[in-house]
């Protein structure tokens, strides 16, 4: 069965550290919108100009630039026996999109489609932001505080006052939307378009919520009985 994974919560809700450690263990594709995003503002492009524009005041991005960037992502082979969607959709006209791409790309495919709503307050979530710091090489992620009294899973290699990451060494870097106003921005977003989403996909029946406020090991474990529950 097709595993297809849809993670929706709030910015620094954790979605992508759990992302990675759910793509390693079932060896799904891990698509992150924002990091395919912020690759194409990287390589100069003009799809990456346009993106830029929005990211840096906490805005979506158009749909037609994500849309279009997600379908061809899908369609790649390393997709056919599922992926996690890390990031997309973030609006009622995303979800649109997406029902569309599935008709395309699954056909009579049997899916095991889940979307994880990972539920947290907002106040504890610009603290993890701001200390949010990313391997530019393999999108590890980490953070300068343990919060709540927990400890992400991997500790950065400190060098002098830098931090290099433990798989690949290199410096860790700041995105630059992790700023307290642009993360402000970001839940505003969130709120009014993302948000709804978890009223659509309920009333489908796909919305498994997860206590995103505990610690990484505690979500995960969540996480897990999730995915194996009716799983394959
Ligand atoms: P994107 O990169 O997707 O950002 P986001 O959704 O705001 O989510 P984040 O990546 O900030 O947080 P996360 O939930 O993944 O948390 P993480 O695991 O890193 O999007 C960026 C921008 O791109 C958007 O604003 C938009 O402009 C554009 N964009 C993207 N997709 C788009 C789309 N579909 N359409 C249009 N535009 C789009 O964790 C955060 C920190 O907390 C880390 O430091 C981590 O170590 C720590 N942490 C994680 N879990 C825990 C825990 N349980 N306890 C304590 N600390 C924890």
């Amino acid at each position: 069965m097709k595993r297809e994974y849809i993670f929706i919560g709030p910015p620094g809700s954790g979605k992508g550290t759990q992302t990675i450690m759910l793509s390693r263990e079932y060896k799904l594709p891990h698509i992150d919108t924002g990091a395919l995003l912020r690759a194409e503002i990287a390589s100069g492009s003009e799809i990456g100009e346009r993106a830029n524009e929005r990211i840096k005041k906490g805005q979506l991005v158009p749909i037609e630039i994500v849309s279009e960037i997600i379908k061809n992502r899908l369609k790649e082979k390393d997709c056919e026996n599922g992926f996690i969607l890390d990031g997309y959709p973030r609006s009622l006209e995303q979800a649109k999109a997406l029902d569309k791409i599935f008709e395309e790309i699954d056909g009579t495919t049997q899916t095991d489609r889940k979307v994880f709503y990972f539920d947290i307050a907002e106040d504890s979530l610009i603290e993890r932001l701001v200390n949010r710091r990313t391997c530019p090489k393999c999108g590890e992620i980490f953070n300068l505080k343990t919060i709540k009294g927990d400890t992400p899973p991997l500790k950065p290699l400190k060098r002098g006052d830098s931090l290099f990451c433990p798989h690949c060494e290199a410096e860790l870097t700041q995105r630059k939307d992790d700023t307290e106003e642009v993360a402000k921005a970001r839940f505003e977003t969130y709120f009014s378009e993302t948000h709804p989403l978890i009223d659509l996909y309920s009333k489908r029946n796909l919305v498994c919520t997860i206590q995103a406020d505990k610690d990484i090991k505690t979500v995960y474990a969540q996480l897990k009985k999730a995915v194996e529950k009716n799983g394959n």
